[in-house]
């Protein structure tokens, strides 16, 4: 079948790479893509903002099957043009993305189904956040909600850091009219754990941590990651059936009975507490980089799942992973998450990539018109690696780290210090 996958960050370079060893894929098209997708297929230049163009795409080159990979082109309904064109697509419904583009509707999914999650309450000014603030004390959460790439969230150590949030956050910093939901601080190590859901069909995935603050030992700014690996082994097969059977499952019944069902990948970002896993958020679509690793485990088709997925058939399929461990590390350009320096040249990817064990993603490269190989955004590469343990996949990763001559980026020296010495 031929495939569409849409999408350009490290993301959809995994899922590409995973997608092109499906026995039943006869083309892939990735759009618009990155050099490192050209390598698992071919890139196309489309609008993607432009539904109707890539409709049009779908059935110029007689598409079988769409598979959307970023938050933004969900929640802005892409799932809903294409199926209404006779597309079959892998991601949710814009009904559905709600869990991702807005706090406050997966709070009240949350009171719904009884699912466990940080005590909260919004607020559409900032005098009235601002009292709840001082009420409850510090440290306490401030969110934003709509989609704000990752950063709309700030979780406050003081007061005066809260409130200063507020008034950012209320002063249209993201435009539109703003809403903040504010909860109570959880304390605990994060685990992303993903499972595709159809209607009120579930099916687990696996687990990642993910490393969101800029710089070691997680201080500095939050990111959108910058590394992860799986499996997590605080993250037990006990805990994944609690969260399946009190989060997953209930979320996907609520959403179903609500009329708004699931189908895609639901990402629900964890706090492991004292009393219990707890949802801080939802995604309504593959963690960057966290799938990065999941599809260096995998060991089932990704297609067939992500298909039956689609065609509400993941009663039929298991999704297997490997045992051993994968690890990625992400080569940022000097400035991210700030104002990341562009343009500047990569080299000694092929040599890295040579490694025994080492898988390396594009997430923000572009060639230039003599293949030169350019930092093009804040998160650049991904060096991923599997091992036989953790720690034989972190030194591989590591190693390939050293062997790319990129002076103006930088990365974290401690992906995976959680679960190793
Ligand atoms: P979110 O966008 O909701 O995932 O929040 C971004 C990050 O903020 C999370 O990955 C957590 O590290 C942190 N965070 C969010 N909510 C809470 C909370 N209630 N308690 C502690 N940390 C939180
Ligand atoms: N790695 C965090 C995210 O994809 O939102």
């Amino acid at each position: 079948m031929k495939v569409l996958l849409i999408g350009s960050g490290g993301r959809e370079h995994a899922l590409a790479w995973a997608i092109a060893k499906s026995p039943l894929l006869t083309r892939l098209f990735i759009a618009p893509g990155n050099p490192g997708t050209a390598s698992a297929g071919e890139n196309v230049a489309l609008e993607i903002a432009d539904h109707a163009a890539v409709l049009a795409f779908c059935r110029l080159m007689d598409i079988a099957f769409v598979v959307l990979g970023p938050d933004a082109p969900i929640v802005a309904g892409m799932a809903d043009d294409l199926c209404q064109g006779g597309i079959k697509v892998f991601g949710h419904s814009k009904a559905a993305a709600q869990l991702e583009g807005s706090k406050a509707f997966t709070k009240a999914i949350c009171d719904e189904a009884g699912i466990p999650t940080a005590a909260y309450s919004r607020f559409r000014d900032a005098a009235a956040a601002k009292a709840y603030v001082r009420q409850q004390g510090a440290p306490i959460v401030v969110k934003y909600d709509g989609l704000a790439l990752g950063k709309g969230v700030v979780v406050a150590a003081t007061l005066a850091e809260a409130e200063a949030a507020v008034d950012d956050m209320f002063a249209g910093r993201f435009g539109g009219d703003a809403q903040v939901v504010i909860e109570a601080f959880l304390e605990g190590e994060e685990v992303s754990f993903f499972a595709l859901v159809h209607g009120e069909q579930v099916l687990p995935l696996t687990n990642a941590q993910d490393h969101k603050r800029v710089g070691d030992g997680d201080a500095g700014p939050n990111t959108g990651g910058m590394g992860a690996y799986s499996p997590v082994p605080v993250f037990t097969e006990a805990l994944e059936a609690e969260v399946m059977e009190r989060i997953i499952r209930p979320t996907a019944r609520v959403m179903a009975a609500r009329g708004t069902p699931c189908s895609g990948v639901l990402y629900a970002g964890l706090m492991l507490t004292k009393d219990g896993p707890k949802l801080i958020e939802y995604n309504a679509r593959f963690g960057d980089p966290e799938c990065q690793v999941l599809m260096l485990r995998l060991e089932s088709d990704l297609l067939a799942l992500l298909l039956a997925c689609a065609e509400g058939r993941l009663d039929e399929v298991q999704a297997r992973f490997r045992p051993q461990p994968a690890l990625t590390v992400v080569l940022a350009a000097r400035g991210y998450p700030g104002d990341p320096l562009k343009g500047t040249e990569i080299c000694g990817i092929g040599k890295a990539a040579a490694l025994d064990g080492v898988t390396i993603f594009h997430a923000g490269t572009k060639l230039a018109a003599d293949g030169r190989l350019l930092a093009n955004a804040g998160r650049v590469l991904n060096i991923s690696a599997t091992g036989a343990t953790l720690g034989e996949a972190r030194g591989r990763a590591y190693a390939a780290v050293e062997l790319i001559d990129w002076p103006e980026g930088f990365c974290r020296r401690d992906i995976g210090w959680r679960a190793l010495p």
